[in-house]
């Protein structure tokens, strides 16, 4: 049973198909549960990709290609899909500055800057957009994708990605409390690892290890997540904050330092 027939999704960042990472996954996902998407990113080729994927798996798809750090773009990418489908459901912001950046007395203020338009402005203005049709049609489903670095610190990414995924969990709790009375719930995803295309690809066999240990969640797993909480029995869950794979906030650090403290008090936790 299509748990999200009828439904319209938007999925930022979700380009590349096979070789994306968990906003492609995502994208996958929600079109195998029946809804329409739209997949964003910022170049029209690179969300083409996911497009032409769904569509070759039977699903419905279309791509938006822009900026979600850009208030206007993110405003027309919106009225765009509500143009082409009349509604709008469900809205995930993925799309993400990642990569690495250098310790706080060495970054630039662009630096700081950037990562803040992407991750924490670019979900306020494609949610600001969104919302007014969600609240006319009394259905939204807005999932935003964190990360566990809101939780702890990143070794990548630095201060600017901690700090805008940090900010992230406080424009979900504000805008769940805001929207609720709506049946619009706003929830949180923080992954802790995403094994995307391209990363499994260049991995190879020692992927599927790390899949094993669930340190790591597929692109695909996180898109299953987000098919519930987009889902209309998902309506009681809001301004929650869950990690993805959930081991890695149980704050038992490094699986192989868990087994190996299973042995010594002689619990058996599988390979
Ligand atoms: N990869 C990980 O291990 C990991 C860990 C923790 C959190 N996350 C989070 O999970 C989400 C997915 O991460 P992923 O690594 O799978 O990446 P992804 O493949 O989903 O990539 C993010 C996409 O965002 C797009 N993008 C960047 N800036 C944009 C902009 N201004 N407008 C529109 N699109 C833009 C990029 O082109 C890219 O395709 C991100 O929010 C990321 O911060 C990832």
């Amino acid at each position: 049973m299509a748990r999200l027939a009828g439904m319209v999704a938007l999925v930022t960042g979700a380009g590349g198909g096979e070789m994306g990472g968990g906003g492609a996954g995502i994208a996958r996902a929600l079109a195998a549960e029946g809804a329409v998407v739209a997949v964003n990113d910022l170049h029209k080729e690179y969300a083409q990709a996911t497009v032409e994927q769904i569509i070759s798996s039977g699903g419905e798809a279309f791509s938006v290609p822009g900026d979600v750090s850009d208030p206007r773009q993110a405003t027309a990418m919106v009225r765009t899909v509500i143009e082409r489908c009349g509604r709008l459901d469900i809205l995930v912001n993925n799309a993400a500055r990642l990569g690495r950046s250098p310790a706080v007395e060495r970054m630039s203020d662009d630096e700081w800057l950037s990562y803040l338009a992407v991750n924490l402005s670019g979900p306020f203005y494609m949610s600001r957009a969104a919302l007014p049709q969600m609240m006319q049609q009394e259905y939204g489903r807005i999932i935003n994708i964190g990360s566990l670095a809101a939780l702890r610190s990143s070794l990548n990414g630095g201060a600017g990605y901690t700090t805008s995924k940090r900010g992230l969990l406080g424009l979900t709790r504000q805008m769940a409390a805001e929207f609720y009375s709506y049946n619009i719930t706003v929830n949180a995803l923080l992954p802790a690892g995403i094994l995307g295309g391209r990363m499994r690809a260049d991995m190879g066999p020692q992927a599927d290890a790390l899949v094993r240990a669930r340190r790591w969640a597929l692109p695909d797993e996180l898109g299953k997540i987000c098919a519930y909480l987009a889902s209309p029995e998902a309506h009681l869950i809001t301004a929650a904050v869950i990690v993805v794979p959930g081991v890695n906030a149980t704050g038992l650090g490094d699986f192989a330092q868990y087994r190996a403290m299973a042995k010594q008090i002689g619990k058996d936790i599988g390979e």
